[in-house]
């Protein structure tokens, strides 16, 4: 098949990306993050591919690859390990809206690793390249991954990324520490010229994502003044510190607090749908109630709460 426009080759450089993050970048929240300021593209949380080829798994993985306008474009983020399942769920993306897919394997998590998908799939590369064949001989859409540095030893990254830029994916997002390292150690920046060497000899097409430890837009760009090669950033954690963070913005406690009521709004349309417990929400209160006097006193008090009407209660007896 003929990959008809490739979103990646349409990005200004640098580009800035919102990392996939399970439990987090959820419909809700990504209409969040695009109200504060959007980047350039976002991912999904990730999508077992086994799980959308099961009549039991099909509608929950429906539900997980739901989007709006406001977040497009958007790359869906699939894992797993059975190549078949690759292929039937990169067949029916491009006509559920998305811009791109790309193949989750980097992700440490123990469940996920030995069920053979995510950080697993360093350790079969065989298996990995046949996963992406599959999902790219299914699709017009451009095919990404993102990925470790290696699975247990640093020097695994020469030998396994060179696997994958072999395959030509249309974009390749690396995160700079191995699976073993999980996120206990700083983000190996020292190997980007390295990487950047790799990628030029191999596949220079690929669009290269540096990812790790990259707070905000102010970080990135100064490490795009190091490494003016890198094509775009992929920012985390850093939207848990500041929703802003793909802007040049500090936020006032205002503009916090609206975030947050708009956060409650989108959090009700989405519950509308389909029921979504209202305890998982609380996790997202430290992002909002933060940097401001009595913030932490105000989270406490939210902290407490059971539905997100309690929670508007709250923040009406605020002074802004
Ligand atoms: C709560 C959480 C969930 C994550 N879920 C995913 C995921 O679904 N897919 C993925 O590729 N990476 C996932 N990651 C990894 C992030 O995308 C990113 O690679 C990692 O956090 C390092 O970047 P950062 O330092 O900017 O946070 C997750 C990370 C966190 C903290």
């Amino acid at each position: 098949m003929k990959i008809k426009k490739d979103i990646w080759n349409t990005l200004e450089k640098p580009f800035f990306v919102l990392a996939p993050m399970e439990g987090v970048t959820d419909i809700a929240f990504r209409q969040v993050i695009a109200k504060a300021g959007r980047p350039d593209i976002f991912f999904t949380e990730f999508t077992n591919v086994s799980s959308y080829a099961s009549e039991k798994g099909r509608k929950n993985a429906l539900e997980r690859l739901k989007i709006t306008p406001s977040d497009s474009p958007i790359i869906a983020q699939i894992w797993g390990k059975n190549p078949e399942h690759f292929s039937e769920l990169s067949s029916a993306l491009e006509s559920l809206g998305f811009s791109g897919i790309d193949l989750n394997m980097g992700c440490p998590d123990r469940h996920v690793n030995r069920a053979g998908g995510g950080a697993a799939m360093i350790k079969t590369p065989e298996l990995a390249v046949d996963c992406f064949r599959r999902a790219k001989n299914s699709t017009n859409l451009p095919v990404s991954i993102k990925t470790r540095l290696g699975y247990t030893y640093l020097n695994e990254w020469k030998p396994w990324l060179t696997v994958l830029l072999n395959e030509h994916p249309a974009a390749l997002t690396v995160h700079l520490r191995t699976r073993k390292e999980m996120s206990k150690v700083p983000a190996h920046f020292e190997l980007i010229p390295e990487i950047l060497k790799l990628k030029k000899e191999i596949s220079p097409e690929t669009k290269l994502i540096i990812n790790g430890d990259i707070k905000d837009k102010t970080n990135a760009k100064e490490l795009y003044e190091k490494y003016p090669e890198i094509d775009g950033f992929m920012i985390g954690r850093g939207v848990f510190q500041n929703p802003f963070c793909f802007t040049d913005h500090i936020a006032t406690k205002t503009e916090l607090l609206d975030l947050l009521y708009f956060h409650l709004d989108k959090f009700d349309e989405e519950a509308k749908e389909t029921y979504h417990s209202f305890e998982p929400l609380k996790h997202y209160f430290k992002i909002y109630l933060n940097n401001f006097p009595g913030a932490s006193e105000l989270r406490n008090q939210l902290m407490q709460t059971h539905s997100t009407e309690e929670v508007r209660k709250i923040l009406d007896n605020q002074s802004f």
